[in-house]
């Protein structure tokens, strides 16, 4: 049975990596649709040992598509997500686009995939990676003792950026590295040697960015009133997202009862070990692998039953391309012959 596959964005980072996950999940793909802008037609791009030429988006190229992967910023997702819709492909949105639209389902096969079966619009989105990695972690823990409160502060990847913000991290520490001053085009400042905010500001003195993880966790969770206390900041790491979140709920949660229901939940990895210097999740450890790592699960202090812990994930796998490639992967179970 054909199963063609379009990924719009595939010449960018999280483009790339959907393409690279198709391939090591072996998705049963009759054919791969390599699209992007017009600026980046007939560039070749290395799939299943050969090679796909990219196309640029239009509404021809959705013909026959059973699942457009888009992940081509939340303009192209506005304007094309539709029209490969109307084409009857189910569009999987890695953007904000619609992620908070009533009628487009978010995402995130171990905490809610029954969601996506209602998708009135044919679409259904992705979350924002920051959002992922935590979400993942926390569905086993508001499974058993209800979340009330989570206060969350991330590390988060250049590649969260794109790919020229990943560019330009490491162009910058060449230049610091020999001693001269770092060229900022992508980034509001230096990120070599430094912390950045680099987001849009939006209401309350919040960036988009944390308002985006305070409003899909509670989409995701299917819990309006989970408080959700964020701070967002950018690090200079290439790849994968770190979080520092703390925890309270309706009833007490301690480390340990917290620690089992990590080792056993769908997509996380427990690093349960005690504290000890660099015995933790880590970034360059993380990069480049599906799980969610959950590492220094330890009781609060100061808050009787609350926990705190770390989280690591891939921004660009589980944080994007892989959650997406998930998704696809579920309905061809549940829907095979759409
Ligand atoms: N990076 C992450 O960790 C991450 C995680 C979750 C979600 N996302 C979301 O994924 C999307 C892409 O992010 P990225 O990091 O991969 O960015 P990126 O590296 O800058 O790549 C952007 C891609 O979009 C394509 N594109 C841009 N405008 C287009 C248009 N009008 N029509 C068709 N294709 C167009 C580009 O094609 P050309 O090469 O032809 O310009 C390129 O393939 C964004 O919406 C982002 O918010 C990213």
């Amino acid at each position: 049975m054909s199963c063609v596959v379009a990924v719009v964005g595939a010449t960018g980072v999280v483009g790339r990596e959907m393409l690279r996950t198709l391939e090591q999940r072996n998705f049963p793909a009759t054919e791969v649709r390599a699209l992007a802008s017009p600026r980046s037609a007939g560039r070749r791009i290395p799939f299943r040992g050969g090679e796909i030429e990219v196309q640029p988006v239009s509404p021809e190229a959705f013909e026959g598509v059973r699942f457009a992967l888009f992940s081509a910023g939340a303009a192209a997702s506005r304007e094309i997500g539709p029209v490969a819709a109307s084409k009857g492909a189910v569009v999987i949105d890695n953007s904000s686009a619609w992620r908070m639209d009533p009628e487009v389902p978010l995402v995130v096969p171990e905490v809610n995939m029954a969601a996506a079966k209602h998708r009135p619009r044919g679409i259904i989105a992705n979350p924002n990676c920051s959002t992922i990695q935590m979400v993942v972690a926390l569905k086993p823990l508001h499974d058993a003792a209800k979340i009330t409160h989570v206060v969350v502060s991330t590390y988060q990847a250049t590649s969260g950026k794109g790919h020229a913000a990943m560019e330009e991290l490491i162009a910058q520490t060449t230049e610091v590295g020999a001693g001269k001053g770092a060229t900022v085009k992508v980034f509001p400042g230096q990120i070599v040697g430094n912390l950045l905010m680099d987001w849009k500001p939006g209401p309350d003195d919040y960036s988009e960015e944390e308002l985006k993880m305070v409003n899909e966790t509670r989409k995701i969770m299917g819990d309006a009133n989970m408080g959700v206390s964020p701070t967002t900041v950018r690090v200079p790491v290439i790849t994968s997202h770190s979080e520092s979140v703390h925890v309270q709920f309706a009833r007490p949660m301690f480390a340990e009862e917290a620690k089992r229901l990590l080792e056993h939940a769908p997509g996380v990895v427990l690093v349960s070990s005690a504290y000890a210097p660099g015995n933790h999740p880590q970034p360059i450890h993380v990069a480049g692998t599906d799980a969610v790592y959950v590492g220094r699960v330890r009781n609060d202090l100061a808050v009787k039953g609350a926990i705190n812990m770390w989280i690591v994930a891939d921004n660009l796998r589980k944080g994007a391309a892989l959650n997406a490639v998930q998704i696809a992967e579920e309905l061809l179970k549940t829907e095979p012959a759409a």
